[in-house]
């Protein structure tokens, strides 16, 4: 299995999601802390489509290009969307009173992470750790 997508709505979809990933990349050779950085980014962005979106979608996939192999994360809803993507994507910025560390602490553990957001219509996160 090189693709899961996995439904995101309650809490205990967080966990199946993590799972999901840590899997797939100890299933393709990532170390056990690089399965747990990319388990890490995932229960964030998926925390983030429970609480801000109330469902989604998570897609975690293997990919390669040309001379490495790397785990991608999708993350996708059809929420409200975020308003500002630079102040979204800045420590502390909280529209619910968090901690507002989860989208820069998930582009700070992922090799690649790209966020598009448009109000009314959704959120997709989409972020990349490749095999050292
Ligand atoms: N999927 C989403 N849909 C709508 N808004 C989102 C989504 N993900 C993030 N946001 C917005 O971006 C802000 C920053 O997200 P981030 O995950 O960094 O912090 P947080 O969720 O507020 O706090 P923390 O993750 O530390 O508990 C959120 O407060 C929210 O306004
Ligand atoms: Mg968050």
């Amino acid at each position: 299995m090189n693709e899961t997508r996995i439904p995101i709505e309650r809490e205990s979809d967080i966990v199946v999601a993590r799972q999901a990933g840590r899997q797939l990349a100890a299933a393709n050779g990532f170390s056990m802390t690089d399965q747990t950085l990319i388990a890490t980014a995932i229960s964030e962005v998926a925390r983030n489509i429970v609480v801000y979106a109330l469902k989604g979608e998570i897609i975690v996939s293997r990919v390669e290009d040309g001379t490495r192999v790397g785990i991608q994360v999708v993350a996708s809803d059809a929420g409200p969307g975020i308003e500002n993507l630079d102040m979204a994507m800045r420590d502390g910025y909280s529209t619910k009173n968090s901690l507002g560390l989860g989208l820069p602490g998930a582009r700070r553990l992922m090799d690649d992470f790209h966020l598009t957001s448009e109000i009314g219509h959704g959120t997709t996160v989409t972020m990349k750790k490749w095999r050292r």
